[in-house]
């Protein structure tokens, strides 16, 4: 009402908490969603995705903060007065109704007339590129179908929001990955802000314009999914997106983010590395680094000196296993086709890396 066309689908979380016992499920949680936007929510089991999704949705309530969609607080509305969209794991169809008339079943609770149902159930249907199914059982559709009807359910009476909470987890493999298209490109069509809970890194990559890391409750880090793979901003982030050496260390003099260090390994060695946090002197550190920005080189007398341990072919790519001379072990990738040095087992090779690669955290961040 009165609300520019821009706003009406902005979601705003401000300090939310939400204990269960003595659990802390959402532990002082901020995070703003704009208009349109595809946001992931990314963390392993029990981080607190879904507790967050239904704060949102309105069928959890708060200790602590508040909840604002489209700039109104919403904090303590039901459900029904949020016009939110909400597809679950495994979203129920209504077995006895057909196709059409579970689409049709949201309409018919908001007192929309037949005719006017029948056109828009039959429009969400082809929305979600299942036009000729409408006549259909729930039983009569494969995983994937039925999926895709739930959309077209939530999204029928227009919400501004759509909740979706692990969608696609219990499809297989290939068809999940079409999924993740799809819906990206369904959520575009439509202009919809999508909030996309999903535990697996790949997945909130590949669809969302921003993710947002949880682990424990917290809130990791928010960011675009190049920042999060190349700029983590803590150990957790670091580990749980795509694969990671980490090298144990300390530090001689405390750093703030950003500035070059240089780590004491525990064995001796040396670790050149930039600050990614605030670290604090003769603190345990951990320095992360990427296997695919290592480079490794047959000879010389620069970097670390390592042996090959394994060679792993894998078609694209070959994963090196390498034991440093002061017994660190590191992993490498060398992409195929590219022209680099393919060092065999028992190889003696140089390690390097850009010191910007080589991320230095507080051992338990
Ligand atoms: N209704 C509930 N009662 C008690 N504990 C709960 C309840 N819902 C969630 N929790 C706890 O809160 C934490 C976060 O859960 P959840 O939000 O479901 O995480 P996720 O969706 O990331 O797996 C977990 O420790 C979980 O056991
Ligand atoms: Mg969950």
């Amino acid at each position: 009402m009165g609300l520019p066309d821009g706003m009406k689908g902005r979601v705003a979380v401000q300090g939310l908490v939400k204990r269960f016992g003595p659990v802390r499920a959402v532990d002082h949680v901020s995070l703003e969603v704009s208009s349109g936007e595809f946001l992931a929510l990314l963390g392993p089991s029990g981080s607190g995705k879904t507790t967050i999704l239904m704060s949102i949705a309105g069928f959890e309530f708060p200790d602590d903060g508040r909840i604002l969609i489209g700039g109104e607080d919403v904090t303590w509305s039901p459900p029904n007065k949020r016009n939110l969209g909400m597809v679950f794991q495994r979203y129920t169809l209504f077995p006895h109704m057909s196709v059409l008339e579970n689409i049709a079943f949201p309409l018919k609770m908001r007192g929309v007339g037949r005719a006017e149902r029948e056109e828009r159930a039959r429009a969400a249907l082809r929305t979600v590129r299942l036009g000729q199914m409408g006549e259909r059982m729930p039983s009569q559709l494969s995983g994937g179908q039925q999926q895709r009807v739930a959309m077209a359910r939530a999204i029928v009476y227009q919400p501004r929001v759509l909740l979706m909470d692990e969608p696609l987890s219990a499809l297989d493999k290939n068809l999940r990955e079409e999924m993740q298209i799809e819906i990206k490109h369904l959520q575009r069509e439509i202009g919809i802000t999508v909030i996309f809970v999903t535990h697996d890194q790949t997945e909130a990559l590949t669809m969302a314009d921003r993710v947002a890391v949880l682990d424990h409750g917290r809130l990791q880090q928010i960011g675009v999914p190049r920042e999060l793979y190349e700029k983590p901003e803590t150990g957790f982030v670091a580990g749980f997106i795509g694969e990671t050496n980490f090298c144990e260390g300390t530090l001689q003099r405390a750093a703030m983010p950003g500035d070059p260090v240089s780590v004491t390994l525990d064995n001796g060695g040396r670790m050149e590395a930039v600050a990614a946090q605030a670290l604090s002197a003769g603190e345990r550190i951990k320095v992360a680094l990427r296997p695919e920005r290592l480079r490794v080189e047959p000879g010389g007398t620069d970097g670390m000196a390592a042996r090959v341990s394994e060679a792993i072919y894998a078609g694209n790519a070959t994963t090196l296993l390498l034991e440093a001379d002061d017994g660190q072990v590191l992993r490498a990738r060398i992409p195929a086709g590219a022209g680099l040095h393919e060092p065999r087992p028992g190889e003696a090779v140089r390690l390097s890396w850009q010191r910007a690669d080589a991320r230095a955290f507080m051992a338990g961040s």
